[in-house]
C-alpha cells in the first residue's frame, strides 16, 4: 500500500495530493498554548508530510499555508506565520535538494514580505531542474484571485492577437493558473473536520475527491496520510459517466 507503484491498478494511483493544512489554533487551544505554538507544531507536521509524500511517491503535493484571507488575521500571527515559512524554507532547502524535490509557489507571491519573496525565489530557482516530484506552496493564494489574474492574461493575450478565444477551452485556461503546469489534483485532504474548500483550487478540484479528517493539523502523521489514500482507491471516479458496476443494468 505504501507506495502506489505497488497498487494493482497504476494508473488509479493518484498524481496530486493537495492538502488545507487546518486546525493549528484548535491544537494549541486545547493544551492552553498560544496559538503560534499551534503553528509551530504545524510547521513540523509539513516537514513529516513531504517526507510521507515522497515515500508514497506521489508526484505532486500542494500545501496550503497562508491564504489571501489571512492577512486579516492579527498583525502578531501574521509576522509569525511569515516567520515560521522564513526557517522552514532555510532548513528545508537541503531537504528538497536531498529529495530531490522541485519547489513551485502558488500565489500572488509578489504582495510577499520582500525577504520571504527573495528566499522562495532562490528555493524556486535551487529545485527547477527536478522532474519526479513537486511541492506547492500555497501562499497569499486565493482561487477568486488566481481566476481573476488568468481572465486579465487571457484578455492581454487575446488582444495583442496570441491567443483566438473561439478556440479557448479549460485546458487554455488551466495554464493560466497559478498551477499551471500542475495537473488538477486528483485528491483533496482537509483536517479538523471542517468540510469546505476555502477558496482552494476551486477550478482544479472540480473533479478531485475529498476527504476530511477530524485530526487537527499538528496531530496529521502517516497513519492519517493511509487513510486517506486508501479512502482515495475505494472512491470510483465516474467524471459524470456512469457506474463501472452499473454498466451492464
Ligand atoms: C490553519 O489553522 C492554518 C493556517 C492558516 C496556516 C498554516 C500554517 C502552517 C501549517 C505552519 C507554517 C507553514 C509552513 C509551510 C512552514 P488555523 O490557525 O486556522 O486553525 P484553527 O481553525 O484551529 O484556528
Amino acid at each position: 500500500m505504501k507506495s502506489p507503484k505497488n497498487q494493482a491498478d497504476k494508473s488509479k494511483a493518484p498524481k496530486h495530493v493537495a492538502i488545507i493544512m487546518d486546525g493549528n489554533g484548535r491544537w494549541a487551544y486545547a493544551r492552553n498554548l498560544p496559538r503560534i505554538e499551534g503553528h509551530r507544531r504545524g510547521a513540523e507536521a509539513v516537514k513529516r508530510t513531504l517526507k510521507i509524500a515522497k515515500e508514497y511517491n506521489i508526484p505532486f503535493i500542494t500545501l496550503y499555508a497562508f491564504s489571501v484571507e489571512n492577512w486579516n488575521r492579527p498583525k502578531k500571527e501574521v509576522d509569525a506565520l511569515m516567520d515560521l515559512l522564513d526557517n522552514f524554507l532555510t532548513d528545508q532547502l537541503k531537504e528538497l535538494l536531498k529529495r530531490e524535490i522541485r519547489f513551485r509557489v502558488i500565489g500572488r507571491y509578489e504582495e510577499l514580505p520582500p525577504h520571504i519573496q527573495k528566499r522562495l525565489k532562490k528555493t524556486e530557482k535551487a529545485t527547477a531542474h527536478f522532474t519526479e516530484h513537486t511541492l506547492g506552496l500555497a501562499l497569499n493564494y486565493g482561487s477568486r484571485t488566481e481566476i481573476v489574474d488568468a481572465l486579465r492574461a487571457v484578455t492581454k493575450a487575446a488582444k495583442i492577437g496570441d491567443l483566438n478565444i473561439e478556440d479557448f477551452d479549460y485546458n487554455d485556461l488551466r495554464s493560466y493558473l497559478h498551477t499551471g503546469d500542475m495537473p488538477d489534483p486528483d485528491l483533496i485532504i482537509r483536517t479538523s473536520g471542517e468540510s469546505r474548500l476555502s477558496n482552494f483550487l476551486l477550478l482544479q478540484s472540480a473533479y478531485a475527491e475529498i476527504h476530511i479528517t477530524s485530526v487537527l493539523w499538528p496531530d496529521f502523521g502517516e497513519a492519517e496520510f493511509k487513510i486517506a489514500i486508501k479512502d482515495y482507491y475505494d472512491r470510483e471516479r465516474r467524471y459524470g459517466k456512469t457506474s463501472c458496476k452499473l454498466h451492464n443494468i
